[in-house]
């Protein structure tokens, strides 16, 4: 790309997640917003809130007042309603205003999505982005965070988010559906088993969905726990210490298998001079990926294939935009038409 169009377009990285949304620029903008668009219930609520719409955490702060919609269902655009597609599309148009910050300059952007997301999907995702920017493409998310690693061949990347783990296995090229594997249990499903757990051991407590991902997020591990694991927790509105070592441990490794089923199915398909290679650049990213020992499990459970490498993103929240962001600036967007959504 020329100096002059370097200067003139704002380009953005853009991971557009089943939880969250985030967004990088090359004016060195970064933020994550909550994939979440709120509509107030009343008149009431479009008074006390001051707006029509609002997006994020301050959309699930006021969750009372709000009919929430979080628009990307497994990551995936739903097909079904109308309103779906418009809070995807008022959430893209929102995330790509605030990376603005005031300047009325040309948008071109890379959109990062579940490798999933079916050429339905990714067509439908690449009509929102070109109603939003002017210039858009679609990629599949792991491939994202390939580029960014700069690890464009005999890699395997493993994507854990909120919907689903994809697993993709990078060729140098732009992956094909048969190098790309999705299990439909990600940080959702941990959440889920994580509450009923809970709540099977200690039927009296009080807990939430959000309560559940908040102490998941702070406390998941697999393998032998350093210490016990004891979190405040409320029973009849009152606090007391409560033991979950077992169940966090227990519900986190439960989806250890999977992944090290696909890895190697994913593995199996490179040619067998190439595996060895393979099997030392396995990557972990997404939310998921901060499960503490999550790495060194998943590489003891491949210990009978040879020499295995299981590294983890340094920064799972952005490495996808990131990725999406330097595929931008290595390439001009003039030339985003003849790739189109891929992946
Ligand atoms: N420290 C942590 N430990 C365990 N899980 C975490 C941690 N931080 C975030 N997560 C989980 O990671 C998931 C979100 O990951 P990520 O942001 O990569 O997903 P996403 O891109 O929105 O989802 P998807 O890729 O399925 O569309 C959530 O389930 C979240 O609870
Ligand atoms: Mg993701």
């Amino acid at each position: 790309m020329s100096d002059d169009q370097e200067t003139t377009q704002l380009l953005l990285g853009i991971d557009f997640g089943t939880s969250r949304t985030a967004v990088m620029s090359n004016r060195g903008y970064k933020k994550i917003t909550r994939s979440i668009v709120g509509y107030p219930k009343d008149i009431i609520g479009i008074k006390f809130l001051g707006k029509s719409q609002v997006f994020g955490d301050e959309a699930l702060k006021n969750r009372s007042a709000l009919t929430l919609y979080h628009p990307l269902e497994d990551g995936v655009v739903r097909e079904a309603s109308e309103k779906d597609y418009n809070a995807a599309l008022e959430l893209l148009k929102h995330v790509i205003n605030e990376a603005r910050q005031g300047e009325d300059v040309e948008v071109a952007g890379i959109i990062g999505v579940p490798s999933r997301a079916s050429i339905m999907n990714k067509e439908l995702l690449l009509k929102i982005a070109r109603e939003v920017m002017p210039v858009a493409m679609v990629v599949s998310e792991p491939f994202m965070v390939a580029y960014h690693l700069n690890k464009l061949n005999n890699c395997i990347i493993v994507d854990i988010g909120a919907g689903t783990v994809d697993i993709c296995g990078v060729k140098g090229a732009i992956p094909g559906s048969k190098d790309q594997i999705t299990i439909i249990k990600g940080g959702d499903y941990i959440d889920e088993r994580l509450e009923s757990t809970i709540q099977q051991k200690y039927y009296d407590v009080q807990i939430t969905r959000n309560l559940v991902r908040t102490i998941k997020e702070q406390h998941a591990f697999v393998g032998p726990p350093e210490q016990p694991l004891t979190v405040t927790l409320r029973s009849d509105g009152r606090p007391g210490e409560y033991d979950i070592t077992a169940e966090m441990r227990a519900v986190c490794e439960s989806i250890v298998p999977d992944i090290v089923e696909n890895i190697l199915t994913i593995m199996k398909g490179y040619d067998p001079e190439d595996q060895p290679e393979v099997l030392q650049n396995i990557v972990l990213a997404g939310g998921g990926s901060n499960i503490k020992g999550l790495d060194k499990m998943v590489a003891d459970r491949l210990y009978e294939y040879g020499e295995i490498g299981v590294t983890c993103v340094s920064d799972p929240d952005y490495s996808g935009c990131a990725g999406a962001l330097r595929l931008a600036q290595d390439l001009p967007p003039q030339h985003w038409d003849k790739i189109g959504f891929a992946g």
